[in-house]
């Protein structure tokens, strides 16, 4: 059986407290004889500052790129709220996203069943919800140049975000987006604001020609950003893969984070480009933060952590059965009523995270 290198960068904040529960699945996988791991632990974000100065060190950035697939927990909190910019916990994390090539940052939404209650729509919008937001992630407003704050010398300043897209950098995460579609319900919606904004107009321009050259088996259609939101709380259900720019796709996965029960449900996949050898790059993610008004507290909901393995199980390590009961034993544990407290209802008992590794392993167990 091949072993999989893996490297854990738990982060700040929930996100040591959520990757202790990976690390126990990790465990239950090898115990089992369902997979094999060779496991690397590393800092990032204001633990990495705290001990080097940093946001990630140079020795952690090349584990990062010897991994076949690097797990990484959240990063951020108010404890590094006045350090340099370029040091702050999240530069981290864009660096690994950057320095990586993690173009293709694949976000699910997916209502597990038992769910329905916990979103904030009524049952009928979300029940049986599967969407996949495919986010753009190293280029747009987050790494254009000019990127600057400049005083003017008038008790003004100018700040200056820049969002630049090349051609080739919309067609690669659109054919992931076509991709992917043929995989699900073969429906692609692509969104930006070309009515506002130059890189809209040249995204819906590549997005139409691809779709004419390779694609035209799918369905495409396009949507601008602002309306897809509403769209998206009004009937989420008529979408199958929406493909935006990093910035849109940022803001509308945790839209839809929220249909799904909670931010605690989000796993997310960030790849690169397969080389000769058919090997990638990888990070596995949750889409949600280190939660600093609940860290610490041994409540934060381990599911978009956990399943966060499952994607790299499926995506990186061609372990996609092993990736499938991880699921079941998550939609079991669901299904047996336990509940961490961002899905349990109003006035009703919850349990902790440790709890929720526990009854995911025990599911696991079970051959859930
Ligand atoms: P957040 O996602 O950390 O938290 C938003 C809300 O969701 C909070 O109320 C939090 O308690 C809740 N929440 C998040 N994850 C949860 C979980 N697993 N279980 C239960 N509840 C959960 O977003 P924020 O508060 O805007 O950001 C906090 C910090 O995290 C900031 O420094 C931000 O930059 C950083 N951040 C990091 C990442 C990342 O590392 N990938 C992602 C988003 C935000
Ligand atoms: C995410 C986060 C990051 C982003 C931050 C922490 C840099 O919000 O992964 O969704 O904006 O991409
Ligand atoms: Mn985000």
């Amino acid at each position: 059986m091949a072993t999989h290198k893996l490297l854990l960068l738990a982060g700040d904040g929930i996100g040591p407290e959520v990757m202790e529960e990976v690390k126990r699945v990790i465990a239950w996988l090898e115990k089992a004889g369902l997979a094999s791991f060779a496991i690397e632990e590393g800092l990032v974000g204001g633990a990495a500052y705290d001990a080097h100065g940093a946001s990630i060190s140079e020795a952690d950035m090349a584990l990062a790129k010897a991994a076949d697939a690097v797990i990484f927990g959240a990063v951020g909190g108010p404890k590094w709220a006045d350090v340099g910019y370029d040091v702050r916990p999240e530069a981290g994390l864009l660096r690994l996203r950057k320095d990586l090539e993690l173009f293709a940052n694949l976000r699910p939404a997916i209502c597990y069943p038992a769910l329905a209650e916990a979103s904030s729509l009524k049952p009928e919008v979300v029940e049986g919800l599967d969407i996949l937001i495919v986010r753009e992630l190293t280029g747009g407003v987050y790494f254009g140049e000019p990127k600057t704050i400049t005083d003017l010398g008038n008790g003004q300043k100018r700040a200056i975000d820049t969002q630049v897209y090349d051609t080739f950098e919309i067609e690669r995460i659109a054919a992931v987006a076509f991709e992917l579609a043929r995989t699900r319900r073969n429906k692609v919606t692509s969104s930006e604001k070309h009515n506002v904004m130059k890189s809209g107009v040249l995204w819906k321009e590549v997005v139409t020609q691809l779709h004419a050259r390779a694609y035209k088996d799918v369905e495409l259609d396009h949507q601008l950003a602002d309306s897809l939101a509403m769209q998206l709380v009004r009937w989420p259900k008529q979408y199958d893969v929406i493909v935006t720019d990093n910035l849109f796709g940022d803001i509308l996965s945790d839209l839809a984070a929220m249909l799904t029960g909670s931010i605690g449900m989000l796993p997310s996949a960030s790849l690169g480009a397969a080389d000769a050898a058919g090997r990638r790059a990888s990070m596995y993610e949750p889409v949600h933060g280190s939660a600093p008004d609940i860290a610490g507290k041994g409540i934060a909901n381990p599911i978009a952590m956990i399943g966060s393995l499952a994607m790299a199980l499926r995506y990186s390590l061609g372990q996609g059965e092993v990736a499938d009961r991880i699921e079941k034993a998550i939609a079991a544990v669901l299904d047996a009523g336990k509940r961490t407290a961002d899905i349990a209802p109003k006035g009703t008992p919850s349990i902790s995270t440790s709890a929720m590794g526990t009854a995911i392993v025990e599911a696991l167990d079970a051959g859930a």
